[in-house]
């Protein structure tokens, strides 16, 4: 009855911020994202009629007790959806620091997901996992398809599902993820993006999304950089001015992060072609195509404050091992 899934964190180019349905985690709109090859969790599930109760553990780490709640909550879930009564053992681990902006709740709840079906011996399509995973955290729903994936707005839970749009090889670009912090954010997603109302911009960030994903895929169909670019980076910034203009205000920012931005249009003023987009935290996701991994990655190192840089190239979803 053991199973065990490794799935990738993504990171949105086009990005979801509020939820239509907190509690399934409708999105207000679709989003868009790349699989990362460098950031993922690995998860076993085993269960057994040997266990008491539900054990949760972190490989290299703990988990808070919400954390512990949230993920047996989500097996609850999946077990009431199965008809299995026995316990379970869960074990996981991140290859990179958890809670910091860098979508460990995506991979982790993507791998949860797979590994909770697959050790009940259950066979359920993509698109099924992708729903279940979305309960868990909405985010992990991209973590499942292959490579660039869209996560579908939808009236109803079975409406809004994700899958892939571009397989990974389509692109060869590359993710350069610099962590400026690692510790845990201190507004989690789900409860920064219940405000998101509050903000006097929120409906028009909303009513905008669907252009820049039409947008987005021309960048893709035409392999066109410099377009992604400039659509990714104003997504990012305005996803961060709704949240600066909620209330309470959210900054996930700090002086590094500005840092970086700033950085980013000299190093593109003087010729190279990167872009920076950002999530709920202070670390900073820099796009580039495969030729410039290199000149990008040792640029990112040399800045003062950066504790850790993490190359990823597109990946394939959330598969059991
Ligand atoms: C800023 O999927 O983490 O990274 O459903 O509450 O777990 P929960 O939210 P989550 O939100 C992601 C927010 C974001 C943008 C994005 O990845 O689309």
């Amino acid at each position: 009855m053991k199973a065990t899934a490794i799935a990738p964190a993504n990171i949105a180019f086009i990005k979801c911020w509020g939820k239509k349905d907190d509690v399934l985690r409708l999105p207000l709109n679709s989003s868009f994202s790349m699989n990362l090859s460098g950031a993922f969790t690995t998860t076993s599930v085993d269960f057994s009629a040997s266990y008491k109760k539900d054990i949760v553990e972190l490989v290299d780490g703990t988990f808070s007790q919400k954390e512990t709640e949230r993920t047996v909550s989500h097996l609850e879930a999946i077990r009431k959806y199965l008809g299995v009564s026995t316990f379970a053992r869960i074990e996981t681990k991140n290859s990179f620091p958890k809670g910091a902006g860098a979508a460990a709740s995506a991979s982790g709840f993507a791998a949860l997901t797979v590994a909770a079906f697959a050790s009940a011996g259950k066979e359920v399509s993509e698109k099924e996992l992708t729903i279940f995973a979305r309960r868990g955290s909405g985010s992990a729903c991209r973590s499942i398809p292959d490579g660039f994936v869209l996560w579908k707005y939808g009236e109803t839970s079975e409406d809004s599902y994700a899958h892939s749009v571009y397989p990974a090889s389509h692109w060869d670009l590359r993710d350069v993820l610099v962590f400026v912090d690692t510790s845990m954010k201190k507004v989690p997603t789900t409860e920064g993006m219940e405000n998101i109302k509050t903000s006097p911009f929120w409906q028009e960030r909303v009513a905008g999304i669907p252009k820049k994903i039409r947008k987005t895929k021309e960048a893709f169909d035409e392999k066109n950089f410099s377009l992604l670019g400039e659509i990714i980076e104003a997504e990012c910034v305005n996803m961060h001015a709704v949240m600066m203009t909620q209330n309470p205000p959210l900054f996930y920012w700090n002086e590094t992060t500005m840092k970086i931005i700033q950085e980013v249009k000299e190093w593109r003023a003087a010729g190279l072609p990167v872009y920076f987009t950002i999530d709920a935290g202070p670390n900073v996701h820099l796009l580039c195509e495969a030729k410039n991994e290199h000149v990008v990655t040792e640029k990112a190192r040399a800045i003062s404050d950066v504790q850790l840089v993490l190359i990823n190239s597109p990946a394939q979803g959330a598969h059991l091992l």
